[in-house]
């Protein structure tokens, strides 16, 4: 169990919300109405770090004799109650009953910000209020865009007016590859993530070379109605990020790009194909492959082998990174053995205006080290929040944010 949020009850919700953000020096991060418990929340992240635990949840009664209204009238405003986070909430209301506990309520119900949620009696846990709450899975809904060029499948989740963040994932894989992150991002953005052409639901189209990943990207902006959004790409995904923030600058706030590497040559292509034998899968990783491409996977990693063959000579020259005005976060894993993390440190200097974080512990793979999955999507959500600074160097995650730094690893 983690300790998620703090709720506290609020008689005037302006002033409350006033309050905290002067104090934690950040706005909340969500607002949202729970009709049915006739409450509404204020979501204040760790100093505005969204999904930073443990939160702030205020919460404004919308009537007198809603839950929050009662408990207003018979104790008036502060602590209202503590919430935990399980991974399993069934096996965790089971787990209560057996230690005799009471709980208000016999099944989970949805509450706020995304989460399940079931209170457990105060008078049997100390006289404090005990939530405990689950994490949704978030929906998504898929969209198959009929561009120029081919068939195109983004993949759509969070509020629709929330800033947009195209999501693109790594060679040989598909949107879903990335769920880990973008789920996370979508608590706070209008999460894009695209099939890149001849991946997933994404039709094949010509040799697949970055300027080709760059125009899919901008038409399924186009067919969605996005003029302009934030981009964050992984392994080959960063370079088509890296590409698109070249073709189109003005559609493009804020880049990060995670394990990219961009300056290809013979002896790396014939490292990395060498890997993409479809007989030589892993059985974990073809299982992967089935689910995402169907039972044709194969014919991706051989259209992968031809897009890697062409990338020596089609580079992104470091001369058009140099002019690229995009505040960009690079991330690499420092075991990375596929990219060591010399390379991020190279894209790093090769852009004008970036940051560097390097992630300890963690490989090529994003499930090389799961446990650095929560710092990365952190690290990205600060790059893109507005005015977002990197978290706190004093961060309970371990991380490195200097080039120097990164040299020495
Ligand atoms: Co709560």
């Amino acid at each position: 169990m983690t300790l998620d949020h703090l709720g506290i009850a609020a008689a005037d919700g302006d002033a409350a919300t006033r309050l905290f953000a002067a104090l934690l020096g950040a706005a909340p991060y969500k607002t949202e109405t729970v009709a049915r418990e006739g409450v509404t929340t204020v979501f204040f992240g760790d100093g505005g770090r969204t999904g930073a635990a443990p939160k702030l949840e205020l919460l404004l009664a919308e009537s007198e004799d809603s839950p929050v209204g009662r408990f207003l009238a018979s104790r008036g405003p502060g602590l209202h109650h503590i919430a935990f986070e399980v991974p399993d909430l069934e096996a965790a209301m089971a787990r209560v009953r057996a230690l005799g506990l009471r709980l208000l309520a016999d099944a989970p119900k949805p509450g706020a910000d995304g989460m399940d949620i079931v209170f457990l009696h105060p008078k049997d846990t100390a006289g404090v209020l005990v939530e405990l709450c689950q994490r949704r899975a978030p929906a998504w809904e898929t969209r198959v865009v009929d561009a120029p060029g081919g068939a195109l499948a983004v993949h759509l989740c969070g509020a629709e007016d929330a800033p947009a963040l195209v999501a693109l994932h790594g060679a040989t894989a598909a949107a879903a590859q990335l769920r880990p992150l973008t789920e996370r991002w979508a608590r706070r953005f209008r999460v894009v993530a695209l099939d890149l052409p001849g991946h997933g639901q994404s039709a094949p189209r010509g040799d697949g070379a970055w300027p080709t990943f760059a125009e899919a990207i901008a038409q399924s902006l186009d067919a969605l109605g996005i003029a302009r959004a934030h981009a964050f790409g992984y392994s080959m995904g960063g370079g088509a990020a890296l590409a698109f923030a070249l073709a189109h600058p003005d559609r493009v706030n804020r880049l990060a790009v995670h394990a990219t590497h961009v300056w290809w040559d013979e002896a790396l292509v014939r490292q990395f194909n060498a890997g993409l034998d479809a007989r030589a899968q892993p059985p974990a990783y073809a299982a992967h492959l089935e689910a995402w491409h169907g039972p044709a996977w194969p014919a991706v990693l051989e259209r992968t082998a031809a897009f890697v063959r062409a990338l020596p000579s089609e580079p992104i020259p470091p001369d058009a990174l140099a002019r690229l005005r995009a505040p960009t976060l690079v991330t690499h894993g420092d075991a990375d053995r596929l990219f060591p993390v010399e390379r991020g440190v190279a894209l790093f200097r090769a852009l004008p205006e970036a940051r560097l974080v390097v992630l300890p512990r963690l490989g090529h793979a994003l499930a090389s080290a799961p446990e650095q999955l929560g710092p990365l999507a952190a690290h990205v959500e600060a790059h893109l929040a507005p005015g977002g600074a990197l978290p706190a160097e004093t961060d309970a995650a371990p991380a490195r944010s200097s080039a120097a730094d990164a040299l020495t690893a």
